[in-house]
């Protein structure tokens, strides 16, 4: 995800439009057929906010800007969908960033 955003063995998702995601999606949500149809994945990276800075930070700047209240329901959601939608059952491996 870090190394080759456009890797064909990788679906990289992100809710902003303007980092070029393959698929644009707020993962609170549940996934859509872009996303599912490719589903189980083996590996599940999910590399989200980790800290409220205060909406002028630089930390905002480079990738939004999210209450801890916000991160914490996205983290929780996210893991939710991921581990129950699309992650492969019995050996499937949720790494968080
Ligand atoms: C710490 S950054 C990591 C970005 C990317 N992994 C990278 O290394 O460049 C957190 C990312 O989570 C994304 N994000 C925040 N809320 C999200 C949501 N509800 N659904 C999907 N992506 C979200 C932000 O847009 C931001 O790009």
């Amino acid at each position: 995800m870090w190394l080759d955003k456009n890797h064909p063995d990788c679906v990289y998702v992100d809710v902003r439009p303007e980092v070029n995601p393959t698929v644009v999606h707020d993962t609170r949500l549940p996934f859509p057929a872009s996303i599912t149809d490719r589903a189980p994945y083996d590996l599940i990276n999910f590399d989200p906010p980790h800290m409220c800075c205060g909406p002028e930070s630089d930390m905002a700047t480079r990738y939004g800007h999210h209450t801890s209240e916000e991160i914490r329901q996205i983290v929780r959601l996210t893991a939710e969908n991921a581990h129950s939608r699309i992650a492969r059952q019995y050996g499937d491996e949720f790494q968080m960033e």
